[in-house]
């Protein structure tokens, strides 16, 4: 297993490019299976959950094809539908294949994805929206069976108990296109990623209405035909960047981000006292000339603080001038990164599903062990602040969702270096 070794403090300066966004493009390739002919989707980074991804697709008779960040896939007369454990226990998003199978086949075997470390993280809201549709769904041997006489159209309510679920929204509106008749989908998540993938459907010949709000009207259609698309930028990628440049006092110019999806965060940055400009070019220029003011903040649904960045929001307020609450709504046991920040002289407690920070002067340098993709990337932050060398193992965890961070890290002047593992 890779380690990441970081030597810190450094204050990481210059641009950065942000990708393609990984949590619109597994959806979207997803949502490729539906329709009868070929689809180019651009933007897409190399990712090990894109892999992932691609493997299920090739599992289900699906040619694809992959040239840089643009993969082709070809689902014409594909025949397959299951996907089999060793792919969705790897990866939660694998369930996003379920309403594009179950509409296309009538018929789907998708496994169960089983634990998470990042909470417990149901399907039942999935399964309630593709049931309203005329789903029959059951649990066999750890496989979800789903089977259909013909999708019908319906008026679906979908909150559960954390607001709206962004992929139970995405495998309905998917399963919906080919559904007969009207769908309406109600408290529908508005998450740029589902937005982006409302605009593929629609390029596929889809009539989808109301896809930035929390309304979703679906019209069912006979069939879809291939689509060209580019994915939008990655919101956590760039939002990342911008949380490790106010950790280190940096200066660094974010470039192809969408400023709109960002505005949860740059607000709260500016609060805390980081000087953010946009650029005509609509690059992000942010800088933070000193320790930043503590500033609370509650993970909420689009456009609300992303819990997605909320392991990385605790790094920077770690060294903040003074205490912030860190209220996570979305998944209340989202916190592993609480001890290995700890570990590196961070003051985080824990009640309930708020971490309570005392803000430190510095970090020092430790051995830790990332958990989960986005705590590890909360671990590169604190390690960039600290004092000293940092060794990162598991960071297996940040190749599922990061392209070439470390790439990036050094150009911005960051001593950072993957080191192998025998
Ligand atoms: N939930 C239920 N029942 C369901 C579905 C969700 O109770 O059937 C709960 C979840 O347990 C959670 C909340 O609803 O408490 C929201 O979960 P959601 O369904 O929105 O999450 P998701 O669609 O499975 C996507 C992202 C996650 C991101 C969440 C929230 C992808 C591939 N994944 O997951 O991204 O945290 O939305 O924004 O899009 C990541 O990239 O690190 C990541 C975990």
């Amino acid at each position: 297993m890779d380690k990441l070794v970081i030597e810190g403090p450094t204050r990481i300066k210059g641009e950065v490019v942000i990708s393609g966004s990984k949590n619109a493009s597994l959806p979207i390739m997803a949502a490729s299976l539906l329709s009868d002919g070929k689809s180019l989707i651009k933007g897409v980074p190399a990712l090990r959950d894109v892999t992932t991804m691609i493997k299920i697709l090739k599992a289900l008779g699906v040619k694809v094809a992959s040239s840089g960040n643009n993969i082709e896939i070809d689902p014409n007369n594909y025949k397959g539908n299951v996907a089999a454990y060793e792919c969705v226990s790897t990866m939660r998003a694998s369930i996003c294949v379920l309403g594009p199978l179950l509409a296309k086949h009538k018929y789907a075997k998708v496994s169960l994805p089983g634990g998470c470390v990042i909470g417990p993280r149901p399907i039942n809201i999935h399964l309630k929206g593709l049931r309203a549709l005329g789903a029959e769904i059951e649990v066999e041997h750890g496989y979800l069976i789903a089977k259909t006489k013909g999708l019908k159209g319906a008026t679906i309510y979908l909150g559960g108990p954390f607001g709206s679920s962004v992929l139970a929204t995405a495998n309905v509106m998917m399963a919906a296109t080919l559904a007969k008749g009207k769908t309406i989908i109600e408290h529908a998540a508005c998450e740029p990623e589902v937005v982006d993938l409302a605009e593929f459907l629609i390029k596929m010949g889809a009539k989808i209405k109301g896809h930035k709000t929390q309304t979703i009207e679906i019209e069912g259609v006979k069939s879809l035909h291939g689509a060209e698309h580019k994915v939008i930028p990655d919101r956590i990628e760039a939002g990342t960047f911008i949380l490790a440049a106010c950790a280190t006092k940096g200066d660094v110019l974010i470039k192809g981000a969408q400023v709109a999806h960002l505005r949860a965060l740059l607000d709260t940055l500016r609060e805390a006292g980081a000087l953010i400009t946009i650029k005509p070019d609509k690059s992000i220029r942010v800088r933070a000339a000193r320790r930043l003011n503590p500033v609370d903040i509650t993970t909420l649904t689009y456009p609300g603080f992303p819990t997605d960045l909320q392991a990385q929001m605790m790094a920077l307020m770690s060294v903040a001038k003074g205490i912030t609450i860190i209220t996570e709504k979305i998944y209340p046991e989202r916190f592993m990164h609480i001890g290995e920040l700890n570990r590196m002289g961070a003051e985080i407690s824990l009640e309930g599903a708020s971490a309570i920070i005392n803000g430190v002067s510095s970090l020092s340098g430790a051995e830790v062990m990332a958990s989960d993709l986005r705590a590890s990337a909360a671990l590169v932050i604190g390690a960039l602040i600290a004092n000293g060398k940092t060794e990162i193992s598991r960071i297996y965890h940040l190749d599922r969702g990061y392209k070439d961070m470390e790439k990036k890290l050094s150009k911005l002047g960051a001593k950072i270096k993957r080191v192998k593992n025998k």
